[in-house]
């Protein structure tokens, strides 16, 4: 394994990159700009290509994918442009369409990128489908031979219920060893999600308090202003339920929640995740809101009478010693008042009130832990200090860490961008297993079997009004 020379990180082997659904949102918003921002900061292979590719009905000549990466770069990268990186970047870039029964062309162009870079690279495959399209995608890679000295990175959602990730767990291990599976989930590759570990098992401050005797709830908020922007066909297959909280807010509860892992090895580490997910209760379906925003069935290609929902909002419980009676509280939702991603861990109230004006449980400060995970991410304690002055009255404090002002960001990675380069370098640790997906699906089973009907709600508002009893004793920690 090379390292990269300026940066001390670890360098992958020379691979060639096959990106399906190269030509989708997903490739344009996060793949394409984070491989260009890993191959700014040396950290692609020292000789890769890229080989976009997607169904005849949506191909493109090489010069116009290469048009429309640059295209996405420059809309979704915020870094500085570099002219002269990005025509490096952009020799190396081709496009190839493929389908099912139709594989010569990116075969070919697999063929002919092999004889560039030499016979013994690597192959990536990034299965950037939606659910429907991955079944045959994988056949694909078999039919046409891609599969040897090769990796798959798989995204989310995993599936659309128990038996359908069965099903592609089934027919990923006839093509693919799992060392060579990648599932894929870009929250556990937000630095400030990795960080929930550093603060968790690098410190001997929080892991004490970290349980039921003394954290009351924990709330993983994830609202979002953006609509579903043109991805109705997504969405009314997917909904805001699989698109986010099987995939994203339940790893994030993952983290939260483990026990330590004897290391951060993937086996070690993965193990301690698929334990939280075996402890957790299947879903109880009066726990959970499901939302629509008004003017949802108005988007293009939406169905008049839709039901999928654009918002959920639902409690779970985790059945094991460290979390049994502490209730975790999810929410997440499209065209909401504002874009932010939130842990909060709610600790318990002192056994007596002896100040003046105490509120406690009614309070939505003191007493918690808040941490912000949207990059860059802070972390800020919330506690009761008194007030200045003759009388004992108490005033909401805050202490805080913010990664901006701590950390120089020179490496900082994004999410994919993390994980792309994991998965390059071989490391599972933050790719999710067929174990735990499958076991997430399951206790989903109840809320796919008999979903509740979806309340509207206004665009700009925290959704239906059902959410503030669904926490009620306590209150959601947003907006602050
Ligand atoms: C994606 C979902 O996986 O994650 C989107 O499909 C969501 O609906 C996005 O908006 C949120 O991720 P981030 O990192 O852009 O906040």
């Amino acid at each position: 394994m090379a390292r990269a020379a300026d940066s001390g990180l670890q360098r992958p082997d020379d691979h060639l990159i096959v990106l399906f659904g190269a030509t989708g949102d997903l490739a344009k918003r996060k793949l394409i700009p984070g491989l260009f921002r890993l191959a700014k900061a040396r950290l692609m292979p020292r000789q890769f290509r890229i080989i976009g590719t997607a169904p005849p009905s949506f191909a493109m000549t090489t010069e116009e994918f290469r048009a429309f990466a640059l295209e996405a770069v420059h809309t979704f990268d915020h870094s500085a442009f570099d002219q002269a990186e990005w025509d490096s970047f952009c020799s190396k870039i081709s496009f190839a369409p493929a389908e099912l029964g139709d594989e010569d062309a990116l075969r070919d162009e697999v063929a002919k990128a092999r004889a560039e870079i030499g016979t013994g690279v690597r192959l990536l495959h990034h299965l950037a489908v939606p659910p429907f399209a991955f079944a045959s995608m994988v056949e694909l890679l078999g039919v046409a031979e891609l599969t040897n000295n090769a990796r798959v990175v798989c995204e989310k959602p995993f599936g659309t219920d128990l038996h359908s990730a069965q099903e592609l767990n089934r027919m990923l291990r006839s093509h693919f060893d799992e060392s060579q599976i990648f599932r894929i989930d870009h929250f556990l590759g937000k630095e400030s999600v990795d960080n929930v570990l550093a603060l968790r098992f690098a410190n001997g401050l929080f892991e004490p308090m970290w349980n039921r005797d003394n954290v009351s709830y924990i709330q993983i908020d994830v609202p979002e202003k953006i609509s579903i922007e043109g991805r109705a066909a997504f969405f009314e297959e997917t909904g805001a339920f699989r698109d986010m909280v099987v995939t994203h807010l339940f790893q994030v509860l993952g983290v939260v929640a483990m026990e330590p892992p004897v290391s951060l090895d993937a086996k070690p580490l993965r193990d301690e995740m698929v334990k939280v997910f075996e402890s957790m209760l299947p879903l109880d379906v009066s726990q959970v809101v499901r939302g629509q925003y008004e003017g949802y069935r108005d988007e293009p290609g939406v169905s008049p009478y839709s039901q999928a929902e654009t918002f959920v909002a639902l409690k779970c419980e985790i059945d094991n010693w460290r979390w049994k009676g502490v209730p975790f509280y999810l929410r997440t939702g499209k065209s909401l008042a504002q874009s932010r991603q939130v842990i909060t861990i709610g600790f318990r109230e002192p056994v007596m009130r002896i100040f003046p004006g105490d509120v406690g449980v009614r309070s939505r400060r003191g007493n918690k832990l808040v941490i912000d995970f949207a990059d860059p991410g802070s972390i800020d304690l919330h506690f009761f200090a008194k007030l200045p002055g003759p009388q004992m009255r108490l005033g909401n404090a805050e202490m805080t860490f913010s990664y901006e002002d701590s950390f120089s960001s020179s490496h900082n990675l994004q999410g994919y961008e993390q994980l792309i380069l994991n998965a390059m370098i071989g490391n599972q640790a933050l790719f999710t297993r067929s174990d735990g997906i499958e076991r997430l699906w399951e206790i989903s089973q109840p809320l796919l079997n008999a979903p509740p009907p979806v309340e509207m709600y206004e665009p700009g508002s925290w959704g239906p009004d059902a959410v503030d009893e669904l926490i009620s004793p306590f209150h959601w920690f947003l907006p602050e």
